[in-house]
């Protein structure tokens, strides 16, 4: 695997000081990563929906100091001061620091807030990391002036990725495919891409809803959940499965064939449970509220020949999928009957984003 374009050679200029802001988005897996060799290289192809409104808006202020050997930075998060997550950031800059030696140039100050409520359940990894990414490609910028905007997504996904596989898929939008895939050309298992096709308008502004049914820490981190398909008995046609459902997802979304579509997805969602439930040792995280809002979903779809469906990440909220197009109904739908499912009525209207914005 040739990682070597993204080792930083040269600069041509000395950065003092710098301050950058960018707002990097989550995303929605629509075909799941869940299994990983080092380092942090998929097990299969996956494919996600950038989202537009849950983000992480990130700020870092670079300040030149006399070189040390590990990165020297401050973290804080929605104004206060994180040392809680301090390992997980050094742990992300000591892998990086091959490929942007001038992190250890500079004392970093980060400070970090999410759109969405804290411990709400959604995955801040991958908007935070990719958040990180884009600020250390912004200074990269600044050292190096040649530097294309393709190349500084592409690197930012690369370093993003190396920090928590699924933020390689949160730099752009609105569909980016991370791993390789012999049907997705230019696709690869070091940084994700932007779907290269064209993509059907019934996917234009698709909606996402996000039910929040449970706001409580994971019992079993997404970190254990990939090392559990080391040994698990059904990981290589999994890992087989993911890789065709990409390839016939592919289809769908240009030709907008959407029975097919939530088809896929519904079962990719399962799947991914199914993954879960069968490890060893085996965990659940679907709650009791999950089973009931699908099946709602299931029953509200049949009765009005509604194109609603849902996916799972790893834990217990359920994301609602639906066209623009039916958007009045479903929102209705949702909170008439959904949302007492939810913990305090809570959900986040989101549809369908385009990436990483500086601010
Ligand atoms: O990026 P990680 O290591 O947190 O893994 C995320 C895995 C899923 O969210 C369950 C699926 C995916 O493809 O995003």
């Amino acid at each position: 695997m040739n990682t070597s374009e993204f080792k930083f050679q040269t600069s041509d200029k000395k950065v003092e000081n710098l301050s950058v802001t960018w707002q990097t988005p989550s995303n929605i897996a629509l075909v799941k990563y869940w299994g990983k060799s080092e380092p942090q290289i998929p097990k299969n192809a996956s494919i996600s929906f950038t989202l537009n409104n849950c983000h992480t808006i990130t700020s870092i202020q670079f300040n030149r100091t006399s070189e040390s050997s590990e990165a020297d930075f401050e973290l804080f998060f929605e104004g206060k001061k994180k040392d809680d997550f301090k390992p997980k950031i050094a742990k992300f800059f000591k892998r990086i620091q091959e490929y942007c030696p001038y992190i250890l140039q500079y004392k970093m100050i980060i400070s970090s807030k999410n759109s969405f409520p804290h411990s709400s359940g959604i995955a801040s990894s991958a908007s935070g990391m990719s958040a990180i990414a884009m600020c250390l490609m912004s200074l990269e910028r600044e050292l190096n002036s040649t530097l294309s905007d393709a190349f500084v997504n592409k690197k930012a996904s690369f370093l993003a990725r190396l920090g928590s596989g699924s933020a390689s898929r949160s730099i752009e939008g609105p569909l980016v495919v991370w791993g390789n895939h012999p049907e997705i050309k230019e696709s690869s298992d070091l940084f994700g891409i932007k779907f290269p096709y064209e993509i059907h308008p019934i996917f234009e502004n698709y909606q996402d809803t996000i039910l929040l049914v449970d706001k409580g820490e994971k019992q079993v981190s997404s970190t254990v959940g990939h090392n559990l398909m080391h040994d698990h008995p059904y990981a290589e046609n999994r890992f087989i499965q993911a890789n065709e459902n990409l390839e016939k997802l592919s289809v769908i979304l240009q030709n907008g064939n959407i029975k097919a579509f939530i088809n896929l997805v519904e079962s990719e969602a399962l799947t991914l449970h199914a993954m879960m439930l069968t490890s060893n040792p085996y965990f659940i995280l679907m709650k009791p509220n999950t089973l009931e809002i699908i099946n709602k979903i299931w029953k509200y779809r049949e009765k009005n020949n509604s194109n609603i469906c849902f996916t799972l990440d790893a834990g217990a909220n359920v994301h609602v999928l639906y066209p623009h197009s039916e958007k009045t109904e479903i929102e209705l739908f949702i909170k008439n009957n959904l949302a007492g499912f939810c913990q305090k009525n809570q959900y986040i209207c989101d549809s369908v984003g385009f990436g990483a914005k500086p601010l």
